[in-house]
């Protein structure tokens, strides 16, 4: 057997980097890729995420500069998350969120893309996604909903570029297109968190939006809204009902423990897939790092392949902003 011929021979094709490169049928570019950034009001100063290197929690006025640097670096188009400094059970409060919007439109205009991520965990005293019932034990759907097609009006008019909801509730992203439509925004597009799971990864995410569920007496989890990991038939009817209420992107969201979903899905829609590469597994990598365990560098761009090997068009990573010069 180990005589010549008496095997394929699949080394040829590996046997040095311009021939890698040839028989490479995955390719990897800054441009599919999206930066998310967070906002947060009434913060004195900028500061550092505790578990992600380089990922900040802006001021208003920080994330100017921050946007600046990122173009830099190749990078154009960003996921808002707001983080207002009052929180309520019924009545929210969206101009912040909106402000934010307008700033960083009236700086930089069209030379930026800007998704505004779409949901109210940061918004609610209960941490959850939609308003809770009185008891604060069911989400309700159709009073959030109402709610999130007006919030995601008033960050139109700001001037975003796209809505991302985020929030898992149905027929949000009908009710939003039809919000939008009506109100004369039929350009700004809807990237809808569409395969979203009830993941254990949201962890640092969590920490900086202050966005855990946290009451005692109410929903402890998202269980009841976000999809189970043993669901993969629930991933993808959500899926396709978003794109068929008119959602312009689809979003797998974790991603490396939900690569089947992606691949799954891209056989079965027209409509671009995004992954979002989430905190967790971002802090992950940092964590194998600080333990030379791996090369950051490295395990990013192994991932953001897997992506694309899967069938994703569009990679939100947190590490978006190092990718041209990473890629070379
Ligand atoms: C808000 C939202 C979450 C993330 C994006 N939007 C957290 C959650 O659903 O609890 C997670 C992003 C990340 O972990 O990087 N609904």
């Amino acid at each position: 057997m180990d005589q010549p011929g008496h095997y394929m021979n699949q080394r040829r094709l590996r046997a040095n980097a311009h021939v890698r490169e040839l028989a490479a049928t995955v390719t990897v570019s800054h441009k599919e890729m999206i930066q998310p950034l967070f906002v947060e009001e009434n913060l004195p100063e900028r500061v550092e995420n505790r578990h992600m290197t380089g990922v900040f929690s802006d001021t208003i006025s920080s994330v100017v500069t921050q946007i600046a640097a990122d173009m830099q670096q190749g990078i154009h188009k960003f996921l808002l998350f707001p983080i207002p400094a009052a929180r309520h059970e019924i009545h929210f409060d969206f101009s912040f969120a909106a402000e934010v919007v307008q700033t960083i439109k009236n700086a930089f205009g069209d030379s930026v893309w800007l998704a505004a991520d779409l949901c109210l965990c940061s918004y609610t005293n209960s941490g959850h996604c939609g308003i809770l019932d009185a008891a604060g034990k069911k989400l309700l759907n159709a009073e959030t909903v109402n709610v999130l097609a007006n919030y995601a009006l008033q960050l139109a008019r700001a001037g975003a570029d796209c809505i991302a909801p985020s929030d898992m509730t149905d027929g949000r992203i009908g009710a939003i297109r039809r919000a939008l439509d009506e109100a004369g925004f039929d350009e700004v597009a809807i990237m809808s968190y569409s395969s979203k799971f009830s993941s254990n990864f949201y962890g640092p995410f969590r920490d900086v939006c202050k966005s855990s569920p946290n009451q005692q007496n109410s929903l402890k989890d998202r269980k009841t809204y976000q999809i189970d990991p043993r669901n993969p038939l629930d991933a993808m009817a959500s899926s396709l009902r978003d794109a068929s209420e008119g959602a312009d992107f689809l979003m797998v969201k974790p991603g490396l423990p939900y690569l089947d979903i992606i691949a799954a899905l891209s056989q079965r829609t027209d409509k671009p897939i995004a992954v979002y590469h989430v905190s967790g597994e971002y802090a992950a990598i940092e964590l194998l790092a600080k333990e030379s365990l791996v090369e950051a560098k490295s395990a990013h761009i192994e991932t953001w392949i897997a992506f694309k090997r899967a069938g994703a068009t569009v990679i939100i990573t947190y590490a978006a902003r190092w990718a041209k010069q990473w890629l070379g």
